[in-house]
């Protein structure tokens, strides 16, 4: 991890009507850390991702990506779309298209890569997330574990600055969970920079340099693993924690999915 900050959201604000779904966030991402994002459903999570990934405009504040504004103008748009990945709950794959040319598409239509080359780089990521074996199927032929492995590869074939994941294992099987953060544990340890909402209370306290904690809108607590999970500042947390069955360091953890 370095000093040198790649996403920056300052005082952002976000409204859908008389709702607002972003209450003033500022958070800082440097290159190579890797911040969670936990907290209650409808604190703003996702609304997050979605302005930094320019899908959503921000109503106030600004978000600094990169050295750019994030704006919606088209160049900045086109900007942000290829320097970002963004991996969601639900995949996204193109049914109509291999597993293969799911992942060359960005890297020959966007970057102009030629095919020969865009194979070779998603063959590749395929053998990264183990899937060399999938090159020629169809998405609806690989169970949910799968695809996101897929999208995950299909994501790092565009060679992001970033990595943004919106709980992405929280649509899967129990039994495929484990192969997905495995990969995300991979990349995060090869030194990308990622900015993951997420459920999995283990893989944050494990994986994350820092954790930030959202609630209606804002963070409510930020800091390293070890001091949100064992020694949580802000009562609300302690809260959003111990209803999840975390009871602290050592205790079993329990998720979401488990608590299911
Ligand atoms: N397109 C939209 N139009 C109107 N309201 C929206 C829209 N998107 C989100 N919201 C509202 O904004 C708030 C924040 O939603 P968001 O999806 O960011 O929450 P979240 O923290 O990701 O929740 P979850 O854990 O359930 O995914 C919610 O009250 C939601 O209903
Ligand atoms: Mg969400």
């Amino acid at each position: 991890m370095t000093d040198d900050p790649i996403l920056i959201f300052e005082s952002v604000v976000k409204r859908y009507g008389d709702l607002t779904a972003l209450d003033g966030v500022s958070l800082t991402l440097r290159r190579g850390e890797v911040v969670c994002l936990i907290g209650p459903s409808g604190s703003g999570k996702s609304t997050l991702l979605r302005c930094a990934n320019a899908l959503d405009p921000v109503d106030e504040g600004r978000i600094r990506f990169d050295g750019h504004e994030v704006k919606s103008t088209e160049s900045s748009v086109r900007l942000v779309r290829q320097r970002m990945g963004m991996v969601f709950q639900n995949f996204e794959l193109f049914p109509h298209l291999t597993v293969l040319r799911n992942i060359t598409i960005g890297p020959t239509t966007v970057l102009k890569l030629g095919h020969a080359a865009a194979d070779e780089r998603a063959k590749k990521l395929l053998a990264k997330v183990g899937l060399s074996d999938k090159a020629l199927s169809y998405p609806s032929a690989l169970s949910g574990g799968q695809q996101q492995r897929v999208a995950i590869a299909r994501a790092l074939a565009m060679e992001p600055a970033l990595m943004l994941f919106d709980e992405p294992t929280s649509a899967l099987d129990p039994e495929t969970i484990g192969e997905v953060l495995s990969v995300m544990k991979t990349l995060a340890d090869e030194g990308m920079t990622m900015l993951v909402v997420t459920h999995e209370m283990d893989f944050a306290r494990r994986v994350a340099d820092r954790v930030a904690v959202f609630d209606k809108g804002r963070v409510i607590e930020e800091g390293a693993p070890q001091e949100i999970f064992t020694n949580a500042r802000v009562a609300r947390t302690r809260d959003f924690l111990s209803h999840l069955g975390w009871h602290g360091e050592g205790a079993a953890s329990v998720s979401k999915r488990e608590e299911a």
